[in-house]
């Protein structure tokens, strides 16, 4: 069986038991610790002179470099975070573009290419992942590698009227059909691909389901990103650490709302306070019956929009706990700190009510961890935002409208309430679909496309 080559920009080496948060290391992480393979991508380190460095772990080799500051500010930084991130989650009003950031992004892509190159053999399997990434492909070709080259996008893909902001769209887009194969989330994010594909650059849809287009062709496909439900089981029942918060208040028995988000605009943090203080103020028999942990460890701090968000959580949180805390009860625990996944699997199982109210999220691994995580004889309920890719299976969840903020109250309210029947049958619903599309799925479905597709010589570059 050829090698696997994985391409990322973020590369997680596990840390003393530690993988870094962010769906991306985690999916990544577990699927090349079952296979096999090389991963390779930047080092997180900003250097003057980045030296490639390799580092093998169990059957994982790492090969990183680090980028200079040009190179993270414009690539990272600034087209990204601050061009492509936003627009890919809809939020065109915290978007801005830069052509030199444009530029430096193209640029760091093909300098990746180029220290790729040497590492490779002729039949290794390369698939690169997320955002950071889409020219990468045509980069390769450029440079002669003939490997087959699959690319899975881990976030949302706009419709094109939002997509078609971004003012090198099309060229952007043109590159991404270097790969042989192209993975999205969801449906609507494979048909929002397209449409561009089809209207906006008048591609083909061949009647094999291949799409041509900018004389290339290639295949788009739908992947969702999974979780290993046995090993998360696991990871929930043997925590026996507890968080301070929850230590405190074990004797008065309270119900527990927990939240784990990286500190993002796109995970609805803002509504998703809002929507806890108007349920304390509609409710108010739950006070004092209930606190909620917001776990939310902070991310791309030098990214101004995320430095806005941080400034008004703080106040939101800061408002709530003045108002309604008291000695012996806290309502809401805010923390910063990244946790390890066996903490985070432990405190979810030991909470009664997951809330997950993302804006838009490609798919959102927490909600499938939080019901995998659970004690299957008294299982938690899991409220989810219709707008995580994981709503689209996890549909016996309590689905809200982030939007809604007396519709996230009244959620809360009903699943304080829920029997133990209705959350049992929730829940078993809930696993079944988790079972199904697990990481193994989504590893092995991608790969066996990526692998059947045909060799052949490609137009071009
Ligand atoms: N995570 C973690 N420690 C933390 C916060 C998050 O390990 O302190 C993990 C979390 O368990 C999940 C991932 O990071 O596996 C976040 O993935 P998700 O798809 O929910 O969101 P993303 O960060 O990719 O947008
Ligand atoms: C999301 C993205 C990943 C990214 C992660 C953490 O999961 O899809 O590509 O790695 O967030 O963000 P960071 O900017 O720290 O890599």
């Amino acid at each position: 069986m050829s090698r696997l080559v994985v391409v990322s920009n973020r590369v997680a080496p596990i840390k003393a038991g530690k993988v870094a948060a962010g769906g991306l290391a985690v999916g990544v992480h577990d699927a090349l610790r079952q296979a096999g393979g090389i991963w390779f991508g930047w080092s997180g380190d900003v250097s003057s002179s980045p030296q490639t460095s390799t580092e093998t772990v169990g059957n994982i080799t790492y090969v990183t470099l680090g980028l200079t500051k040009q190179d993270y500010d414009q690539y990272y930084r600034g087209f990204s975070n601050a061009t492509l991130w936003p627009i890919f989650h809809y939020r065109i009003d915290l978007a801005r573009y830069n052509r030199q950031e444009y530029e430096g992004y193209r640029r760091v892509n093909a300098m990746l290419a180029e220290k790729l190159k040497p590492h490779l053999k002729p039949d290794d399997i390369i698939w690169i992942h997320d955002y950071h990434l889409i020219p990468f492909a045509e980069a390769c070709r450029q440079l002669g590698i003939r490997n087959r080259i699959g690319f899975f996008l881990h976030i949302p893909f706009p419709p094109p009227e939002i997509l078609t902001v971004i003012p090198p769209h099309n060229e952007l887009l043109k590159t991404l059909c270097f790969y042989d194969l192209i993975g999205f989330q969801t449906e609507t994010d494979r048909l929002a691909f397209q449409d561009y594909m089809t209207r906006e650059v008048r591609g083909i849809l061949e009647s094999d389901g291949s799409l041509t287009a900018y004389g290339q062709n290639f295949r788009a496909g739908v992947y969702p990103i999974g979780v290993v439900p046995d090993e998360i089981q696991e990871l929930a029942e043997s925590y026996k650490g507890r968080t301070k918060p929850m230590r405190r208040t074990t004797d008065v028995d309270r119900k527990k709302i927990v939240s784990v988000d990286r500190l993002d605009y796109s995970k609805g943090l803002v509504e998703r306070f809002m929507a806890y203080q108007a349920f304390l103020e509609r409710y108010p028999e739950h006070r004092r019956a209930v606190e909620f942990i917001q776990i939310a460890p902070t991310s791309r701090s030098d990214v101004k929009t995320y430095q806005a968000i941080r400034q008004q959580l703080e106040s939101q949180a800061g408002h709530i706990n003045g108002w309604l805390s008291d000695l012996d009860w806290t309502p809401l625990h805010y923390l910063n700190k990244s946790h390890d996944r066996r903490a985070l699997m432990g405190l979810f199982r030991q909470s009664d009510i997951g809330f997950v109210t993302p804006l838009r999220d490609g798919m959102n691994l927490v909600a499938k961890e939080f019901v995998a995580s659970q004690d299957p004889e008294d299982p938690g309920v899991l409220v989810l935002s219709r707008f995580a890719g994981a709503a689209r299976e996890l549909t016996s969840a309590l689905i809200i409208n982030p939007y809604d903020c007396i519709g996230m109250a009244e959620a809360l309210d009903r699943a304080m309430r829920m029997s133990l029947t209705e959350r049992k049958d929730r829940y078993e619903h809930m696993m079944r679909a988790i079972r199904a599309a697990d990481l193994d799925a989504w590893r092995d479905n991608f790969l066996r496309d990526l692998r059947a597709f045909s060799s052949r010589p490609r137009a071009e570059v």
